[in-house]
C-alpha cells in the first residue's frame, strides 16, 4: 500500500545523496543537490539556495569546486554547514589548497575534487542551478573510501566502494 503526498515529507523514504563540500572563493559548505549532466562534454549541475553566502559568492564568480571527502570528515560537513561565510577553514580545521584552473580554494583532504565553470544558470523554484563544466578532476591514489552520504535532517549514511563488496548483478 503506498501513501500519497505532494512535498518531501516523513511519509517519503530517504534519498542517501553523496554530499560534497563546495568551494566558492575562500568559502566552504555542504552540498548534497549537485549531479553529472553529460559525460563528453563533461558537464555538472548543482542546486544552491538564495540565503546561502555561496550563493552570491557564486553567482559573482562563476567558479567552483566540489571537494569529495570521507565519512571520517562528517564533523567538518557540520560546522561549514551551520553558517554563513566566515573563516570556514578555521572553523573546520580543514587545510586550504590551491586550484589550478579556477578562482576557489580548495581542501587538501579531499580524496577527489572536481573544479569547474559555470556555463548556465536555472531557476526553477527556491534552488537555481549551476550548470558547469568540469575544467579539471583531482584523484587520490586511496583504498577503500567511505563516501559520505546526507539523508537529510542531520542523518548521514556511508557505503563501500570496495571492489570485494561491490556486486554485479550475475553476484546475487
Ligand atoms: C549535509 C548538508 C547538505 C546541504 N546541501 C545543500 C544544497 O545542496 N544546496 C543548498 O543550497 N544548501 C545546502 N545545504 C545548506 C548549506 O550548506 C548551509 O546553509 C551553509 O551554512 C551555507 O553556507 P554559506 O552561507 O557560507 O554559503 C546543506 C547543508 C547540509 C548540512
Amino acid at each position: 500500500m503506498f501513501t500519497r503526498t505532494k512535498k518531501l515529507d516523513s511519509t517519503c523514504h530517504k534519498q542517501p545523496r553523496p554530499t560534497v563540500l563546495l568551494s566558492v572563493a575562500n568559502n566552504i559548505m555542504p552540498l548534497s543537490w549537485h549531479m553529472p549532466v553529460s559525460k563528453s562534454p563533461l558537464r555538472y549541475a548543482i542546486c544552491l539556495r538564495d540565503e546561502n553566502k555561496s550563493y552570491d559568492l557564486l553567482h559573482i564568480n562563476e567558479q567552483f569546486a566540489l571537494n569529495f571527502l570521507d565519512f571520517s570528515y562528517l564533523e567538518a560537513f557540520e560546522k561549514s554547514g551551520s553558517e554563513h561565510g566566515g573563516d570556514k577553514f578555521k572553523l573546520t580545521n580543514l587545510t586550504p589548497k590551491k586550484a589550478q584552473t579556477i578562482n576557489a580554494t580548495l581542501i587538501e583532504e579531499a580524496y577527489m575534487i572536481y573544479e569547474c565553470k559555470v556555463i548556465d544558470i536555472l531557476n526553477y523554484g527556491d534552488h537555481d542551478v549551476f550548470i558547469s563544466e568540469i575544467t579539471l578532476i583531482h584523484s587520490k591514489d586511496v583504498k577503500d573510501v567511505k563516501p559520505t552520504l546526507f539523508t537529510g535532517e542531520g542523518y548521514y549514511e556511508t557505503t563501500s566502494l570496495n571492489p570485494q563488496r561491490v556486486l554485479r548483478v550475475e553476484d546475487v
